[in-house]
């Protein structure tokens, strides 16, 4: 039985080379006049990619403020130093120049900016806003797909905990995607931000029931043409076509299309990332890749059919004697992509080493913040989840 679904994109793309010159206009046509420039810790400068969106914003006639310096996992605090500025200086729009750190930063300043007290409260579920300032980006890495999506995850870096929250109305006004922008990525980032954009859609096809059918068979395509760019920017970082494909199918993967008549997917990959990301400051995609694998071993009994179509539709294994060896042999061709494109399978490869000890306080935090046992294809309690992150050491 298909499940209903809700399907909400309201971000104008506006998509390919030199359309950086059009941000002002449309900073513009979505009624910015005041607006607060936020960017991360080099790369928009170094580019002279910042210099450009200044010059648009100056033809446009649209004032505005620079705050810089988000760093990767962006911190609460620089969040509520963009508040602060904000309020000083009447914003009434955000634009972030950057990935998925600065685009969540400009989120939760948003959020801080719309609504009274303590943004962290949101992210801890304290208390619920009700609305958000104008948030719009030009993207320069394709990854975490906040570009279009409806979430915002920000880290607090007094205490470790990474959190995440989403409404539909913090989904960004409009998004400018040059692929070219992306051509000066570090080899790590572009790999990273392929994993992460693969996770999104694997999240969402992995559920214990049955996906709509073309859902799934978009879902296939694009992990499939993700696997195949990815490649080809390891050898080839400055190919336009890859670069595009990789952009497009990053915002794809989730803005909710991949999701649509699913049972909202699994998720519990995400949520047991996040802890990592918090505790030990890794690139998100890349801890992904490093415990996808665990995660899959430990779970795909429950949904035997689900990862078998995962392994011949996405992988193109040939079926093995029984569901066991197919499902396996996908896996690890998943693990040899993720080799191809230098990301970790485990732990070790990520870099990080955790010890019993923290695998228990990041077991029991994702339980607390998930209220409960997470994942739609196995709801993981706390020693689930420690079971996996030590089989993913
Ligand atoms: O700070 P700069 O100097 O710009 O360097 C960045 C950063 O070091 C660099 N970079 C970005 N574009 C570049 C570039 N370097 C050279 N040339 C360019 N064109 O890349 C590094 C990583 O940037 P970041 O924004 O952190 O990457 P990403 O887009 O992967 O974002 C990751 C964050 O997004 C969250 C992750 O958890 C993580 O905190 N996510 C957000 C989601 C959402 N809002 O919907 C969903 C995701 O699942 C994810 O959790
Ligand atoms: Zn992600």
């Amino acid at each position: 039985m298909y499940t209903n679904f809700e399907y909400y994109t309201p971000t104008k793309v506006v998509f390919g080379k030199g359309t950086v010159c059009q941000v002002g206009d449309l900073v513009k046509a979505h009624g910015g006049s005041k607006v607060l420039l936020h960017f991360g810790g080099q790369s928009a400068k170094k580019s002279g990619l910042l210099d450009r969106v200044k010059e648009s914003l100056d033809a446009s006639g649209i004032s505005y403020v620079e705050l810089g310096g988000v760093v990767p996992n962006p911190h609460v605090g620089k969040v509520y130093e963009g508040i602060e500025l904000g309020k000083k200086e009447g914003i009434d729009f955000i634009l972030a120049v950057g990935g998925g750190s600065v685009i969540d930063s400009a989120k939760g300043i948003s959020l801080g900016l719309a609504n009274e007290g303590d943004v962290w409260d949101y992210f801890i579920g304290k208390r619920a806003p009700s609305k958000a300032l104008p948030v719009a980006s030009v993207l320069t890495i394709a990854a975490a797909g906040s570009e279009m999506s409806h979430g915002a995850v920000i880290t607090n870096e007094k205490n470790g905990l990474k959190r995440d929250f989403g409404a539909d109305f913090l989904r960004p006004a409009f998004t400018i995607m040059d692929p070219e922008l992306t051509m000066t990525l570090p080899d790590y980032q572009t790999a990273s931000g392929a994993a992460d954009i693969l996770m999104h859609t694997m999240e969402r096809y992995f559920n214990k029931e049955d996906n709509m059918d073309i859902t799934d068979a978009i879902s296939e395509a694009l992990l499939k043409n993700v696997m195949e760019y990815a490649k080809i920017l390891v050898d080839d970082p400055k190919n336009y076509k890859a670069r595009a494909d990789l952009m497009w199918a990053g915002s794809l993967s989730h803005n909710g299309l991949t999701g649509c008549g699913t049972a909202g997917g699994d998720w519990a990959t995400h949520n047991m990332e996040h802890e990592i990301g918090g505790m030990f400051d890794v690139a998100h995609g890349a801890g992904l890749a490093a415990i996808w694998g665990s995660w899959a071993r430990y779970v795909w009994k429950a949904a035997p059919h689900r990862f078998v179509k995962f392994a011949i539709n996405v992988m193109g294994v040939t079926p093995g004697a029984d569901d066991a060896e197919t499902v396996e042999k996908g896996i690890c061709a998943m693990e040899d992509f993720y080799r191809a494109i230098k990301m970790p399978t485990n732990m070790k490869e990520l870099g990080v080493t955790p010890t019993d000890e923290q695998i228990e306080f990041m077991a029991a935090s994702c339980h607390e913040k998930t209220g409960g046992a997470n994942g739609a294809v196995v709801p993981l309690n706390k020693e689930d989840m420690a079971k996996i992150y030590r089989m993913a050491l």
